[in-house]
């Protein structure tokens, strides 16, 4: 297979994109086209994540600008705290800032990726032990949940430690990555979107969904979220329990895939003629496997597997999924944001452009994207000293 025309294609995309869109973020309509407008949503980080991405593949000074410039948009957006009530701080801005400092060594995008991380670290309860997803403290609603996306929010806090030497945000990393061990993923590897603690005491209360089928089913990219998070959990921690939970989900979720490997939106949605697939949770899964296979011992019998089915999900997003040669503003057709909720039914979605392209680019050029810093520090071994 050959990766590069993909690659150059997504490329081509994400230039015009700039040209014709400005400093505008991509929001998801369900019209098969990207709705252009303001950083007030969670997923803008996604779009400057492949801004960097196309830099890092091109060397093209052009998108290393506009990276910045957009950087520039997302510190105006902390420093007037514009939609960062929820979780997604680590989306937003280790895509943007953090991912300024590991490919430019912009000292100014660092101390917006610090702030960042305090941000996210204040969504900590010390009453209830857990990091709320959304909404503001006490929340009647939200006040006690979590949810399994935040896991791929955590690195921002690894990394916060890592770089600053305060213990802090890894400890509160690492208790949030063992609670969703523990109350998310089900004894069959399959897991919840959404677990509810009493805020005041922390009793656990129940498993949910919000985006899934129903309460009890599993929610493909929530799923997905599980695997690449409890991934990178175990890089930064090096606790073997996190490598097995990310191997677990990932072994449920190809089990469950589709003849093409391409996921629907839920593994329990029946599927009849019209059910949306979810083209993002393959492409997340995608790159959750490649990291597997960079932290995974060359004598672990997983790996095979691992590989095949990888090689299996990439060559039917390429080409299937894609819009390689055609006129459009995605990368990756036949995503879905919140089905239940009527939103994003079929469309692009920009994390699912981003992991794509982030999962291209591990394959054909060790390149990682942005969840942690390209040094030599060996798994887990800077924070064993922390968790
Ligand atoms: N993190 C929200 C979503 O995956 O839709």
């Amino acid at each position: 297979m050959v990766w590069s025309k993909a690659i150059e294609d997504a490329v081509g995309k994400i230039r015009a994109n700039i040209e014709n869109n400005g400093m505008k973020f991509p929001h998801i309509t369900n019209e098969k086209r990207y709705e252009w407008s303001e950083n007030i949503d969670w997923i803008e980080g996604f779009y400057t994540g492949m801004v960097w991405l196309s830099f890092e593949y091109t060397g093209d000074a052009y998108f290393k600008e506009q990276a910045k410039l957009q950087i520039d948009n997302f510190r105006q957006r902390l420093e007037q705290r514009n939609c960062l009530e929820h979780h997604d701080i680590g989306f937003l801005y280790g895509l943007s800032a953090l991912a300024g400092w590991i490919v430019d060594g912009d000292k100014d995008a660092c101390q917006l990726a610090l702030q960042a991380a305090d941000l996210l670290l204040a969504r900590w309860r010390s009453k209830g032990h857990y990091l709320q997803a959304w909404g503001p403290e006490g929340d009647e609603q939200n006040g006690g949940r979590i949810i399994i996306d935040c896991l791929m929010n955590l690195p921002l806090l690894y990394w916060a430690t890592q770089h600053t030497g305060d213990p802090i945000y890894s400890e509160i990393a690492y208790k949030q990555a063992e609670l969703s061990r523990r109350y998310l993923v089900r004894g069959d590897d399959s897991s919840y979107h959404t677990f509810y603690f009493n805020q005041e005491t922390g009793i656990p209360l129940g498993g949910g969904t919000h985006q899934g089928y129903h309460d009890g089913s599993t929610w493909t990219r929530g799923q997905a979220w599980g695997i690449y998070g409890f991934a990178l959990s175990y890089r930064y921690t090096g606790d073997p329990k996190f490598l097995e939970t990310s191997k677990r989900l990932l072994r449920y979720f190809i089990d469950h895939l589709p003849e093409d490997s391409i996921a629907y939106w839920d593994f329990n949605v029946p599927i009849e003629a019209g059910t949306s697939r979810d083209s993002s949770a393959s492409a997340i899964t995608a790159c959750g496997m490649h990291e597997l296979l960079e932290l995974m011992p060359q004598d672990d019998p997983d790996r095979l597997w691992i590989a095949v089915a990888l090689e299996q999900v990439m060559k039917s997003l390429v080409e299937r999924y894609a819009t390689i040669g055609e006129e459009a503003e995605g990368l990756l057709k036949h995503g879905s944001y919140h089905v239940r909720g009527n939103s994003g039914l079929d469309d692009y979605m920009i994390w699912g452009d981003y992991y794509y392209l982030e999962a291209l680019l591990r394959i054909e050029r060790s390149i990682p994207g942005y969840w942690y810093e390209r040094t030599e520090q060996g798994i887990g071994k800077l924070m064993k000293q922390f968790v």
